[in-house]
């Protein structure tokens, strides 16, 4: 069988590692690189940490406006298609990448999987949300990585042996990751900073970053934190602080520093006090490794984290944000909510089943152990 996978942007490396080793390991799987990120901090230090190989194509699209991005995609990737004649193209998550190769397989005779499937903040304005959604419309094997996500997929009429309920890869990912941070990351150490005595912040998505109102409000909330706050700059947000006016402010306040590779975000995540973020990846994440989140938006696709008392949505409110950063820390107990860190083998499981439920796991199966949790 021979798989197509596509990745493009940095969590999409997250999420594709522990997958593509599961793989590689029976079947042939052609790494396609959209190059919607590319800066060394956003994508060629993932490659050298998460050993896998390099892919096998860059399209080399880069960055541009949403539609000319997308199309560039489309256009590349459809070449690449043709040539590769794949069985399978292998999708992740919600980002233009996403929704370019969705479209080309759609379009083509291959399978169309997408991984972290059924996800819905049912917030239209956001770009990730059209992804989602037409993603899942035109993809022939969805897997979901929660319950929910299984539901929503029912609600818009997907079922009847589409949906594998897998668990979440991101999942399978920290367990490998946590322990190699902890052995081998000096990132607190070179920074200087002590585990729980800091507060950890990542932002760019689209709607904070693009209106300067709620980016300076979270910028101003952040910096009245009684703690020291250690922020990964996403380049988008360094653009956006710099046109505002807000860069050498934020500087003096906040301990700036550039993205950092996977490892070494980890070992930042688990040693924080709290996470105050508007990342997907990063409420989960949290989640796993015990670390309270305060969410820089006003909805979210990991509702699960919310219901269990370890994520708050706050949006861009300046004193919530404040409120929340302030609040003493407490751990409420944890549901076991995204799987037992074997998604990646369950969903090359069902890949190479053709889609079937034997010697896959069934969204039944996986629905009554969540049930019966
Ligand atoms: C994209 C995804 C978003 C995801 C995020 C992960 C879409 C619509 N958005 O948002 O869902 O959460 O990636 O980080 O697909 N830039 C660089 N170097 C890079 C990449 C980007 O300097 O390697 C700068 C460019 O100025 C670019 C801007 O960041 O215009 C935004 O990059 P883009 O990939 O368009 O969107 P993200 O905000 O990264
Ligand atoms: N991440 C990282 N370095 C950073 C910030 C984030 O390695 O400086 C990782 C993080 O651990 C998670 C992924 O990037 O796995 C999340 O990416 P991002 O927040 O950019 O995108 P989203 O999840 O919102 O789509």
């Amino acid at each position: 069988m021979k798989v197509v996978s596509v990745v493009g942007a940095r969590p999409q490396f997250v999420k594709a590692f522990p997958v593509s080793r599961a793989l590689r390991e029976r079947h042939e799987e052609v790494l396609v690189h959209t190059g919607q990120h590319y800066s060394e901090t956003m994508s060629d230090v993932f490659f050298e940490e998460l050993d896998i190989p390099a892919p096998e194509y860059n399209l080399g699209v880069g960055s541009a406006s949403q539609g000319r991005q997308t199309g560039a995609m489309v256009s590349r990737f459809g070449e690449l298609v043709e040539r590769e004649s794949p069985d399978v193209i292998l999708v992740y998550g919600d980002t233009n990448s996403t929704l370019a190769s969705a479209i080309v397989a759609a379009k083509t005779d291959a399978s169309l999987a997408h991984v972290e499937a059924g996800l819905r903040s049912y917030n239209r304005s956001m770009p990730e949300e059209i992804n989602r959604v037409l993603t899942d419309h035109v993809s022939d094997l969805l897997f979901a990585p929660t319950q929910r996500g299984v539901e929503n997929l029912r609600k818009e009429g997907i079922g009847d042996g589409m949906v594998h309920q897998t668990g979440d890869v991101m999942y399978d990912a920290i367990r490998w990751a946590r322990c190699r941070a902890a052995e081998r990351s000096a990132v607190l150490d070179e920074h200087g900073l002590t585990t729980n005595e800091y507060v950890l912040a990542t932002v760019h998505r689209a709607g904070n970053t693009d209106d300067p109102d709620r980016l300076e409000a979270i910028m101003a909330a952040l910096c009245d934190a009684d703690r020291e706050v250690v922020f990964p700059i996403h380049p988008r947000t360094s653009e956006r602080l710099a046109e505002c006016g807000l860069r050498e402010t934020v500087a003096e306040c906040l301990t700036l520093i550039d993205p950092v590779g996977y490892v070494d975000f980890v070992r930042l995540l688990d040693g924080a006090e709290r996470v105050a973020t508007d990342s997907g990846g990063v409420q989960k994440e949290a989640f796993f490794l015990d670390t309270p989140c305060v969410t820089l938006r006003d909805e979210t696709e990991w509702v699960e984290t919310v219901d269990a008392g370890w994520n708050v949505l706050v949006g861009a409110d300046e004193a919530a944000i404040a409120r929340e950063l302030s609040r003493p820390v407490s751990l409420p107990e944890k549901p076991e909510l995204y799987g037992d860190g074997d998604a990646a083998e369950r969903i090359v499981a069902v890949i190479e089943n053709g889609g079937s439920e034997d010697g896959g796991v069934s969204e039944v199966e996986m629905t009554s152990r969540a049930t019966d949790g």
